[in-house]
């Protein structure tokens, strides 16, 4: 059970913020297949702040949510503590159920210029920004990271500490360092170290891609949540499967090939009726990898489905598909 101020989950599993992946569309799909708490991708402060109210809000839009969406988190992510008390007031008005930080996005245009990662290597700044963060809302803040900047730089157990003892709510941990990116092995050792620091709740995340690994995450390192971002790409099915596992130790079956195409066409809908058919198509490409992995012929009915310029055509060819026994799309 996760419990973040008010917000109470069970068993605590989590969509993992994703740039241009964790939108609208993709988290009422995870939601549905029974992810515990979404957060929206990562909103830049300054952005949001240099975004004319009058012009194309690209940025302010990243902040939409549904109520059914519930609980949501907005992640923020800045590397100047005025910016960030700024962003937290615009996003609060929206009433989220949390305000994230991220301080730990590792791509260099952000970590090299002082925020995600990049706070790692300043915990004075780090703490400022939060402070100022948790001061500017009402709600409860929460805090993503990783272990620190590189492997001779640590310090996870402390920043926990730091953070609790100013106000921090619950911190997610994606076990690697800045400098390995999304590569490497994952650490969850550190988790339990973490726990035995402090009281707040600790979100295991890296590389948790099956309902096995949820198990084995909840179990062996006595964390409160689990988050899962690229394994919800390749397989959104995973939090439902992962439920499963958790309540009956038993492992449900692949969905059928016409369960996957039913799921992307519920995709396409909900991308087109909230972005416009221009950009859902678009956003879509990332999807299909994950919406038929495993089929035969895999890889060209990606490339082929990515193709499409118009939704009317790429509509009829999934429903097709839908109709389709999986053997005939072979190479
Ligand atoms: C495409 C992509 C976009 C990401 N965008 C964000 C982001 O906006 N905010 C964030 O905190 N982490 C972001 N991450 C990192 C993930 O939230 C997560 O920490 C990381 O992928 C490790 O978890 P995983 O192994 O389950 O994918 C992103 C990762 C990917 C693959």
């Amino acid at each position: 059970m996760l419990k973040i101020g008010p917000i109470t989950v069970d068993p605590g599993i989590l969509l993992a913020p994703m740039e241009d992946v964790s939108e609208l569309p993709f988290r009422l799909i995870c939601k549905e297949l029974g992810a515990d708490m979404l957060y929206t991708e990562f909103v830049n402060a300054e952005g949001l702040l240099r975004e004319d109210p009058e012009g194309p809000r690209r940025t302010f839009n990243k902040l939409r949510f549904l109520p059914e969406e519930r609980p949501l988190a907005i992640q923020l992510y800045g590397a100047t503590s005025l910016s960030m008390e700024k962003a937290t007031e615009i996003a609060s008005e929206q009433n989220p159920d949390l305000i994230d930080i991220n301080c730990g996005c590792w791509v260099s245009n952000v970590a090299l210029r002082g925020a995600g990662a990049g706070l790692l290597r300043d915990l004075p700044q780090m703490k400022e920004v939060v402070s100022r963060v948790i001061g500017a809302t009402h709600l409860p803040v929460t805090v993503k990271t990783r272990l620190g900047w590189d492997q001779e730089s640590i310090r996870i157990v402390e920043v926990a500490k730091m953070l609790e003892d100013i106000g921090v709510q619950a911190l997610a941990i994606h076990c690697r360092t800045r400098s390995q990116g999304h590569k490497g092995a994952v650490d969850y050792d550190w988790i339990p170290k973490v726990k035995a620091a402090v009281s707040i709740p600790i979100i295991l995340n890296g590389d948790v891609v099956s309902p096995q690994i949820v198990k084995e995450a909840f179990d062996s390192t006595g964390c409160d949540g689990v988050m899962i971002g690229r394994g919800a790409i390749t397989h959104p099915w995973v939090f439902r499967e992962a439920q499963h596992y958790l309540q009956t130790d038993e492992l449900l079956p692949e969905p059928t090939f016409k369960e996957r195409a039913e799921l992307c066409i519920k995709h396409l809908h909900l991308a087109v009726e909230h972005d416009g058919a221009k950009y859902a198509l678009i956003g879509m490409r990332r999807h299909y990898a994950g919406y038929f992995r495993g089929v035969r012929g895999a890889s060209q009915l990606r490339a082929e489905l990515s193709s499409y310029k118009e939704f009317d055509p790429l509509l009829a060819r999934l429903e097709e598909l839908r109709e389709t026994d999986p053997e005939r799309i072979a190479a």
